[in-house]
């Protein structure tokens, strides 16, 4: 069935499931990492997309590590904000589990009233880590001042995931 022809009680129960947070409501835990996730999203390279999104880790240890999608003349070579964050964690804070990220992002162009999410390869390496690191990884994200939505793992923007399990 297409989405043009689903009910649209259907569509809305999903909408309604998933909380929209805007940035006052934020939860005081979430506050210092998104400001980070903001500070981050001012170190991006993106003259081609204009697109600037930053990252925010917030390791076990309290360190924060920051990333932001950096691009190249060459597309395909531009590389994400979360995983520029996450390859950086693994090197700075080897082996450290990561309890969270949040992802903001600024565009002139894009809707600001949803928010926004992490692509899907992101998603892919986030939920490895998760994987690896046997824990839950809190994920919110959004455009910087808001609206927000908080999921309290990958594993739950990354359904029936591929992931080491079938490889090793
Ligand atoms: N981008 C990210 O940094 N993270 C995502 O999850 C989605 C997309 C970047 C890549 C590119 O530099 C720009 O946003 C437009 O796609």
């Amino acid at each position: 069935m297409d989405k043009q022809s689903q009910p649209k009680s259907l569509m809305q129960t999903f909408e309604a499931n998933r909380v929209i947070i805007s940035f006052k409501d934020l939860p005081a835990q979430w506050l210092p990492l998104v400001e980070r996730a903001n500070d981050a999203m001012r170190t991006s390279y993106a003259p081609y997309s204009k697109f600037q999104v930053g990252a925010a880790l917030l390791l076990d240890n309290d360190q924060i590590v920051l990333g932001s999608n950096q691009e190249n003349a060459a597309y395909p070579l531009c590389m994400c904000a979360e995983r520029v964050a996450l390859y950086t964690a693994n090197v700075i804070a080897h082996n450290i589990e990561v309890k969270a990220i949040a992802i903001t992002a600024k565009s002139d162009k894009a809707k600001s009233d949803k928010p926004v999410s992490p692509c899907g390869a992101c998603r892919q390496v986030l939920y490895e880590r998760e994987v690896v690191q046997k824990s839950e990884i809190a994920l919110l994200c959004g455009y910087q001042d808001g609206p927000f939505v908080l999921f309290n793992s990958i594993s739950e923007v990354l359904p029936l995931a591929f992931g080491p399990d079938a490889l090793l």
